[in-house]
Order: C-alpha cells, then sequence, then structure tokens
C-alpha cells in the first residue's frame, strides 16, 4: 500500500474533509492521528473507523490556534511513534459577513485558526522532518485564496495567508527534502458554511460546477493519497483543485 508505514496527522479530523481525509489516507496503510478541538464523541467515532485499517492510530485532541498545545501534541506524537511523516493542516473555520459587519474577533478567531494554526503545526512538524531530511506537509486552502466569494472577506484573506504560508515554506524547507503543497476544495458537503443548508442554493452551485455534481469529503481523498506518498515526491509549491471545475467558472456566486 502506497502509505504504508507512514505516521500522518490529520488535523481537525474529527467532522468532514478531515474525518474522510483520516479514513481514506488509513485505507491506504498509513498510521492516523486524528485531532480534534470541540468534537471528541465524533473524533472517536472516526478514530473506530480507522483502527479497522491501521490499528496503531489514535487521537490527539488541541486546538491548532495554541501554540503551546500545539508543541505539547507534537512532543507526544514523537515520543510514541518517534517521528512524523505527514501533516495535513486541515482544520479551519469561516464565518460569513458583509464588510461592514466584520468584528475583529471573528477576523482574529479565523486568522488564528486558519492561517496561525497552520503555522504552528508547520513550525512544530519541521523539527523531525529536518532531522530526517523528510516530510510532506499539504495544507487545505480554499478557492478563496485566489478567487473572491461575496461576504467572505476574512476567510479569504487567511486562505491567502496559507497560500503564501505553502510558497515560503515550499522554497525553505526544499533543501531538507520537505514538500510543501496544498488542497483546494471546491464546494464540499460539510458544516463549515451555513450557507451549504440552503437546499436552493447548493442546486443553483451544482448547475454551476461542470462537473454537476456537489463535492463529498471523500472525493478529497485520492489527491490527499497522491501528495503524501512517494509518488509526489518531486512536487512543491503547488496546488491540486479538487472542484469538479468550479474555478473555471466565472460568477461563482448565483444570489
Ligand atoms: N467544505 C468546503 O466546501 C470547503 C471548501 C474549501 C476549503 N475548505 C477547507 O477544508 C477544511 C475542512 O473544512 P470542512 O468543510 O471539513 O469543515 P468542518 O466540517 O466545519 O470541519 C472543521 C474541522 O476543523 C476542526 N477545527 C476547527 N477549529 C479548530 C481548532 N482551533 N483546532 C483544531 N481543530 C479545529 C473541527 O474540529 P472540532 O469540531 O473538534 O472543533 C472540525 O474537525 C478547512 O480548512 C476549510 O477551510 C472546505
Amino acid at each position: 500500500m502506497v502509505l504504508s508505514d507512514r505516521i500522518i496527522l490529520v488535523t481537525g479530523s474529527s467532522r468532514g474533509i478531515g474525518a474522510a481525509l483520516a479514513r481514506g489516507l488509513a485505507r491506504h496503510g498509513a498510521t492516523i492521528i486524528v485531532n480534534y478541538h470541540r468534537s471528541k464523541d465524533m473524533a472517536l467515532a472516526v478514530l473506530d473507523e480507522v483502527k479497522k485499517y491501521s490499528p496503531e492510530s489514535s487521537l490527539l485532541g488541541f486546538d491548532v490556534g495554541d501554540k503551546e498545545a500545539v508543541d505539547r501534541a507534537f512532543e507526544q506524537i514523537i515520543s510514541g511513534y518517534g517521528r512524523i511523516d505527514v501533516l495535513f493542516n486541515n482544520a479551519g473555520i469561516m464565518k460569513s459577513s458583509q464588510i461592514e459587519g466584520i468584528s475583529d474577533s471573528d477576523t482574529f478567531d479565523i486568522f488564528r485558526t486558519n492561517a496561525i494554526g497552520s503555522l504552528h503545526c508547520l513550525q512544530a512538524a519541521i523539527l523531525s522532518m529536518k532531522k530526517m531530511r523528510s516530510g510532506k506537509i499539504i495544507n487545505i486552502s480554499s478557492i478563496s485564496q485566489f478567487s473572491p466569494f461575496y461576504r467572505s472577506t476574512q476567510y479569504a484573506m487567511s486562505k491567502g495567508a496559507v497560500n503564501m504560508l505553502t510558497r515560503c515554506a515550499a522554497l525553505e524547507l526544499g533543501e531538507y527534502n520537505i514538500t510543501v503543497n496544498s488542497l483546494i476544495p471546491g464546494i464540499i458537503e460539510s458544516d463549515i458554511d451555513p450557507r451549504y443548508d440552503d437546499p436552493a442554493l447548493m442546486e443553483r452551485m451544482r448547475k454551476i460546477v461542470p462537473l454537476q455534481s456537489i463535492g463529498k469529503p471523500e472525493t478529497m481523498v485520492g489527491s490527499a493519497v497522491f501528495l503524501a506518498s512517494d509518488l509526489s515526491n518531486y512536487i512543491t509549491g503547488i496546488d491540486i483543485l479538487v472542484d469538479g471545475g468550479f474555478s473555471l467558472f466565472k460568477d461563482k456566486n448565483p444570489q
């Protein structure tokens, strides 16, 4: 199996895309550290499924925005498994607001999780990866990093920062044989955006996706396996869009 012997942390794997990645990567042989922040019961259920494929997998709750908690978590990973091979920076939150309504506290929360949380985990992961002179970091970004949606300013700003994290880290870490890439989901069914609960809006969105369907969290697994495996060893600093062609459409904001 392409991911045999890989130790992989997926942040925010209690639900949504992260949970699907944890299950899918385990099916390809990886040992998974399932991370949660608030949804411990859901994370335990994900771990149960993951363990059917990789019994050495484990659960680790921490807030990616809390640097000390992140550092402690990585110390635990290294003392338990001896190393970390792959980090998926998947934990993320979004809030929707018109520009006049944007509050500092919401903006701070979004940056703290999406951008600074990804940086914290990357900083902690490379301590061990640099010693091994190998490692793979995959940031889960968003189409918002290069193409705006209405009422998503703070989220898009935070994903723009993740975009630059991918590029800057790929540049700096290449000499240690550490690759840094990003996966860009299109519209994927999950809890992240309350607007996804509106069936009429989702139907309008579905029709403008060239492949004519809304993605499922499992849709992300194939490219995740590719970026986590040796198949992608000479690839760094790139984005892989997994969006059914959605980014090709000019007006992604049907009202
Ligand atoms: N779904 C989409 O259409 C879409 C599109 C583009 C990009 N994305 C990106 O894909 C990633 C996953 O999103 P999703 O759609 O799967 O969202 P989701 O269903 O809302 O899940 C978010 C996950 O992030 C975790 N999380 C939130 N804050 C955290 C923190 N401070 N520390 C650790 N974990 C934290 C949550 O854990 P707890 O529940 O345990 O707190 C949960 O597991 C995000 O980065 C998102 O921006 C999603």
